[in-house]
């Protein structure tokens, strides 16, 4: 049941909230599209082309998303349950914010511990940190895939995450560029006056932070600081 008597915070997040917990992002120095081809290992080509390249490139990110811990950041975001009703839209495949404690995660971009039919995108399996293999296949008889949104795929979960966030109360944006859609114009849905606030080291370049209260730190130290400001200010 919605919890209707307490505020409701919006967190949209991105590869930054698990940077800390040792995860590349995509887009900094030194991450993953520095180092893989976006077309070869996370698009519906590149499965077409070379399907045993996709699943061996996820099955390294599955084994290293399952080794790593939740951080400080996750275990804010849960800590603020506490008081409000907190609902998480994240960009990553990792299970980083259930396993620090969110009770509310929408997956944007799919996950990483399931796997699903290459033919029938509703036959989908959880397989923990196991890998795929060439050969693994779905009750329908076609090669298992990772259960995530390559480029050139629908993004299935975006309408309930406009929804979200069109109901918030308070809007927190933590470690996105915000360069990828349809992720990136779900801010535009948040009611025009209500408290925003975004954890970034960075500023995001294709963001107009005016009416944005900014914690320029690591989400790591900068979310405790905010779920503290937001439980001053708006418990
Ligand atoms: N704490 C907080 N933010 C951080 C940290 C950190 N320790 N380190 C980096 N950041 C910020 C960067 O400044 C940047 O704004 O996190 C953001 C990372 O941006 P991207 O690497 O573009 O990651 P993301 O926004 O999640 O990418 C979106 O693109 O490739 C696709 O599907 C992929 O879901 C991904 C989507």
């Amino acid at each position: 049941m919605p919890d209707i008597t307490r505020k409701k915070i919006v967190v949209i997040t991105g590869a930054g909230v698990s940077a800390e917990s040792g995860l590349a992002t995509f887009r900094d120095s030194g991450g993953v599209w520095e180092k893989y081809d976006i077309t070869e290992v996370a698009s519906i080509e590149g499965w077409r082309k070379d399907p045993e390249n996709i699943l061996e490139f996820y099955n390294a990110r599955r084994k290293q998303a399952a080794e790593a811990k939740p951080n400080p950041a996750h275990k804010a975001l849960a800590d603020l349950e506490d008081f409000f009703d907190v609902q998480i839209i994240t960009q990553n495949v990792d299970d980083l914010h259930e396993r620090g404690g969110s009770s509310n995660v929408l997956h944007l971009h799919g996950e990483l511990r399931k796997a699903r039919s290459s033919k029938n995108e509703d036959l989908v399996t959880d397989i923990g940190a196991d890998p795929i293999k060439m050969g693994d296949v779905a009750e329908d008889g076609a090669q298992l895939r990772p259960d995530v949104v390559w480029f050139g795929e629908m993004v299935p979960m975006i309408e309930p995450a406009t929804v979200l966030v069109s109901e918030a109360d308070i809007l927190v944006v933590i470690g996105t560029s915000l360069v990828v859609y349809p992720a990136a114009g779900l801010v535009d849905y948040a009611p025009p006056h209500i408290p925003r606030y975004i954890v970034d080291p960075a500023e995001p370049e294709l963001m107009n932070l005016d009416g944005w209260n900014h914690i320029k730190e690591r989400a790591g130290s900068g979310t405790p600081k905010l779920k503290d400001l937001i439980i001053k200010e708006h418990r």
